[in-house]
């Protein structure tokens, strides 16, 4: 059977090898290259020359022996001699063993790349049957050669056919190239962390905890945008800070004409008891306004996040919704930690229970870490909104109730999302509106 490859297939599994993070990608490109030259240079130099080498020595090994053997033939009465002669010059151990036959004959195949190449030599310089042991004994190889009365064993010392440079040459390969990884992972890990520092600020900074500026380090690229997310940062938090005091000032300038109305209106004997209720219970509605819009437009304020306990948050706001008439069942792990701002979250949730309570007569809340998040689930058997509402509903000043302010929803959402979470409008299974936060853990 054939697998067809699409044409992206290749792509996606070499995505898929990869290393993802920029610290594994960067590693790579440099030992990339340096693993393929170092490869081919080991091939090119030392495979040509090492083959050339073992040749060499074997072929020395082999015409020495070739030459006493040629030499003992010529006259076999100076036997004893020349084999001294052998020991000496050429470092083996020769011995005779008179009238030995040897057995097994040719000689075995040889085991290595170098033993081969003196297999071969031999077979070119001793023109008498021989066999060699080639691992029987440790440090050499004994080679017997069949002679007219007998054996002559010879022991070459494995020395003479190894070539110690290779390994040499091999260790320096090995050596350099740990050290070039030591050295680019040490240079590289401190550009990544420049980056990584300011990739987790922002997140930080975006889900409202303000860890204060960042020490900028790494290339000159990322020192930049360190130091122009400082900048931003500060310029947000003054932005910040300077809507806070002016919204409080507004907030106080308006209410105080306010309650000068109210006090003048009680003083006014010429208004009539039920005209006067209805005065006072519209100036009651503006305040109320004036501090729901406030709320709406502090939104962020300057509270920061902090580990908190969801669970009990949670039991506070459902008592006060109980306290307000509604229905509620909580259910909570005992301990659930998230890093959330307190106030904001209990606004968030404060809104939700309450248009909750407003539409529906039973409510159920739970909250629980599902994976790396914390899932809390507010859900009511009201006639919950329909899907295609669910998105308008949730922006600012969209509102079916009379005399809502549509901003309920609206709120809930900015808080949920400055806190890095979401929040989806859903179907409860078996009736009425679910809504499903998602909060980072
Ligand atoms: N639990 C709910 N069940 C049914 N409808 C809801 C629910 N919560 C909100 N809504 C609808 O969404 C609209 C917007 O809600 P919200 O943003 O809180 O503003 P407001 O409550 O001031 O109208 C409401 O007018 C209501 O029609
Ligand atoms: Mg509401």
């Amino acid at each position: 059977m054939k697998i067809r490859l699409g044409p992206l297939q290749p792509e996606r599994i070499l995505r898929k090898l990869l290393p993802r993070g920029l610290f594994g990608r960067s590693l790579l490109i440099v030992l990339v290259p340096m693993m393929v030259l170092q490869g081919v240079a080991l091939q090119i130099f030392y495979g040509t020359h090492l083959d050339e080498l073992s040749r060499r020595l074997a072929g020395a090994v082999a015409g020495e022996i070739g030459f006493m053997i040629d030499q003992i033939d010529r006259d076999p009465t100076r036997r004893t001699l020349v084999m001294q002669e052998a020991d000496l010059h050429f470092t083996f151990h020769t011995v005779f063993i008179h009238n030995q036959i040897l057995r097994h004959l040719p000689p075995p195949d040889a085991p290595g790349p170098v033993d081969t190449d003196l297999a071969r030599a031999l077979v070119q310089d001793v023109h008498r049957p021989f066999n060699v042991a080639w691992h029987e004994h440790a440090g050499f190889l004994r080679v017997n050669i069949q002679m007219a009365d007998g054996v002559i064993s010879i022991d070459v010392p494995r020395k003479r056919l190894f070539i110690g440079t290779f390994y040499l040459f091999l260790i320096w390969l090995i050596g350099s190239a740990l050290l070039l990884v030591i050295l680019a992972a040490l240079f590289l890990r401190t550009q990544v962390r420049g980056i990584k520092r300011l990739a987790e600020a922002a997140e930080a900074f975006g889900m409202g905890r303000d860890n204060g500026p960042i020490r900028p380090e790494g290339a000159i690229e990322v020192r930049r945008a360190a130091t122009a997310f400082n900048r931003m940062q500060e310029r947000l938090r003054r932005f910040l800070s300077q809507r806070t005091t002016m919204l409080a000032g507004v907030s106080h300038d308006l209410r105080t004409p306010l309650t000068r109305l109210r006090l003048a209106l009680a003083m006014q004997p010429s208004v009539s008891p039920d005209d006067l209720q209805d005065m006072e219970s519209d100036i009651a509605e503006m305040e109320h306004l004036i501090g729901i819009y406030l709320n709406f437009a502090r939104g962020e304020g300057s509270e920061q996040a902090v580990p908190s306990e969801l669970p009990a948050l949670l039991e506070e706001i459902c008592a006060a919704a109980k306290r307000a008439g509604a229905v509620i069942s909580l259910s909570t792990p005992e301990a659930l930690t998230a890093t959330l701002r307190p106030e904001a979250m209990r606004r968030a949730l404060t809104n939700l229970i309450e248009n909750a309570r407003r539409h529906a007569s039973q409510i159920w809340v739970s909250a629980a870490r599902s994976g790396a998040s914390i899932q809390i689930l507010i859900d009511d058997d009201g006639p919950g909104i329909p899907a295609q509402k669910r998105e308008t509903l949730l922006k600012p000043f969209e509102s079916e109730d009379p005399g809502g302010t549509g901003l309920g929803l609206a709120i809930a959402r900015d808080i949920i999302v400055a806190h890095g979470g979401h929040i989806y409008l859903l179907d409860r299974p078996g009736g009425g509106l679910r809504v499903s936060i998602d909060l980072p853990g």
